[in-house]
């Protein structure tokens, strides 16, 4: 029997394959984006309470009122915003489904969309695996910002969304307001969706903002926002997300989420429910920028070269062409082995393997952790 693929995708993620490698050779893994520290107590005493006191039968399809109306009022209070709890979020088992929910919502076979590279990798897949078309559109170098021009020659009669990653991985890279008013120019008088990936919404660095497409009323009106509680709690084995849409939208996303998982598990609801509404998180930009700040003071004693400090997200992709001229799949999988430090080569971000000799870090982990595999690094030597 042949079962053909539903995407062009092939073999497992190199998320998979650079975690098994650290594995096999004992390497520290900066190459997946979790963190290797505790999450907070409070957290897991409030999940601990929740299956103590019962909460472990389905929950609304929705998601439990009391997570959604928390969310809601955290989000007015960070962005400014009024969202309606019971129309506009939905609750998730984690942002890639919600993603993937929210491509199944609106695309039809032959729909194309556009997805800016570096991207995600489960964005080509979850499109593909609806019948449409992708249609990658390279970010520029080496900072990776938008070439409008080439975003605006992209769109076609066909083009049915885009999908829009801040911060950004596998960069670091964040938009400005002046990048969401360039877009609404370009899908004005179009029926173009919008989905906005903003799991590391939280994590933005050196006194900037995160811009939400939530702060943009034009863009609002037809996008899917999409956030992950794993990559702002440190639990992101938890799997819990969130969409937040229009009514119509939202209403449009049940229809299919209510027939793929239909709800998401209820203790952790509950737990974050309360974690949120008791504001028990401390707050995350500056441990992580602190974390970023020394990984990257370490790092310049090493010959990789930064173009750039990550804006955002919990990564730092940096240049090797200093050290070597092996194709970056082949130079990550040396450096696990040869030095014990696993990462993330770029080309496995791009649909046609672009290798501009890159490598991308995740500093998200302990101080040790950071120190230790810093101190393997600088064993490296520039020899180009
Ligand atoms: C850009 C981006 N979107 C979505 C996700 C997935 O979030 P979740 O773990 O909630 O599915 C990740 C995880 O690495 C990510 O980097």
């Amino acid at each position: 029997m042949h079962l053909p693929s539903k995407h062009s995708a092939t073999g497992t993620t190199i998320f998979t394959v650079m975690s098994a490698l650290a594995q096999q050779y004992n390497a520290i893994n900066l190459s997946q984006g979790f963190p290797d520290y505790p999450l907070d107590e409070k957290l897991a005493d409030l999940l601990h309470e929740a299956a103590l006191k019962g909460f472990n039968q389905y929950a609304p399809m929705a998601g439990l009122p009391l997570l959604r109306q928390s969310v809601a009022d955290d989000l007015t209070k960070r962005y400014g915003i009024a969202i309606n709890a019971d129309e506009e979020i939905t609750i998730t088992p984690g942002a890639t489904y919600a993603i993937y929910t929210a491509f199944t919502t609106i695309l039809q076979p032959g729909d194309e969309v556009i997805i800016l590279e570096p991207a995600y990798d489960s964005y080509i897949p979850n499109i593909e695996m609806n019948g449409a078309i992708v249609i990658p559109v390279a970010l520029s170098s080496p900072d990776f910002s938008v070439d409008w021009n080439k975003v605006r020659d992209a769109v076609t009669a066909k083009t049915k969304a885009i999908i829009i990653n801040t911060p950004h991985n596998p960069t670091g890279a964040i938009w400005q307001q002046e990048d969401w008013d360039a877009l609404a120019d370009i899908v004005r008088d179009k029926d173009i969706y919008i989905l906005s990936d903003e799991v590391y919404e939280q994590l933005v660095y050196d006194g900037q903002k995160h811009c939400s497409v939530l702060n943009h009323p034009e863009l609002r009106s037809r996008s899917f926002a999409l956030f992950s509680f794993g990559k702002v709690f440190h639990n992101t084995g938890w799997k819990i997300g969130y969409c937040v849409a229009p009514p119509a939208l939202t209403a449009a996303f049940r229809c299919i989420h209510q027939f793929i998982s239909f709800t998401v598990n209820t203790p952790g609801q509950y737990a974050l429910a309360h974690y949120i509404a008791n504001n028990d998180a401390p707050p995350l930009h500056q441990m992580m920028q602190h974390k970023r700040d020394m990984f990257l003071n370490l790092l310049r004693d090493t010959p990789f070269t930064i173009f750039k400090p990550a804006s955002g997200s919990y990564f730092q992709t940096v240049s090797y062409g200093n050290i070597s001229d092996m194709p970056d799949m082949e130079f990550a999988q040396w450096l696990t082995k040869e030095y014990g430090v696993a990462t993330i080569p770029i080309s496995a971000f791009y649909s046609n393997k672009k290798d501009d000799r890159l490598i991308r870090f995740c500093f998200a982990k302990k101080e040790d952790t950071l120190t230790e595999a810093v101190k393997r690094l600088s064993r490296l030597s520039v020899t180009r």
